[in-house]
């Protein structure tokens, strides 16, 4: 059976404190945490906020369809599409295709309300930060898989994938 609309997935890596982001940048490198985002991301459409784009340097991720956020409507790009706001964003979207909301903070608050999958890393750390994730636990979730990964000599920190599902009706 076709789907009515596209799956939206929000895919995020923040702190135990909430923490995503610092002056712009993530507060920390653990590559094998960008190969599993680059892994699920692959081949779908990535939405993101205009700082977001920014901060990895205004240049689209590779092997990807990319859709920016900005309310300004002289905000352009020749290399990705830019929406006025998420729903417009969305609307650009096949009923088959599969979307993942990627950052920051107020894209990720807006992506929460609509949502049928959390990919939520949880680094095991605390760190300063200016950009935080919002409280997931307003709706509910059901966890269907979580994957640790200790630290070692690449990753400075232990960190925990979550696949977590919307249970609807709320
Ligand atoms: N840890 C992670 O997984 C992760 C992922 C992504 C980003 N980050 C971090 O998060 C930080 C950036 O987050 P941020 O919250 O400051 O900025 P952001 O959400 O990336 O971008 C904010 C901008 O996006 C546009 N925007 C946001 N929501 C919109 C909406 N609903 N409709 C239309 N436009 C919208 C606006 O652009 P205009 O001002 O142009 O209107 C707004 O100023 C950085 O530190 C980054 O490294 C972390």
């Amino acid at each position: 059976m076709t789907p009515q609309r596209a799956t939206i997935n929000i895919i995020a890596a923040m702190a135990e404190n909430r923490v995503i982001g610092n002056l712009g940048q993530l507060p920390w490198r653990l590559p094998d945490e960008m190969k599993h985002f680059v892994r699920l991301t692959t081949g779908h459409t990535v939405i993101m906020g205009r700082k977001t784009f920014e901060s990895i340097g205004c240049k689209p991720l590779p092997n990807r369809r990319n859709i920016v956020l900005s309310r300004n409507t002289n905000y352009a790009s020749k290399e990705v599409e830019v929406a006025p706001a998420l729903g417009n964003a969305l609307g650009l979207l096949g009923p088959a295709d599969e979307a993942f909301i990627c950052g920051g903070e107020q894209v990720y608050r807006d992506g929460l309300l609509l949502a049928d999958n959390l990919y939520l890393t949880i680094v095991h750390a605390e760190f300063q930060g200016d950009a935080h994730f919002p409280d997931p636990s307003v709706f509910c979730w059901k966890l269907l898989d979580q994957i640790r990964h200790e630290p070692d000599d690449r990753h400075a920190h232990a960190f925990t994938f979550h696949h977590y599902q919307r249970l609807r009706g709320d």
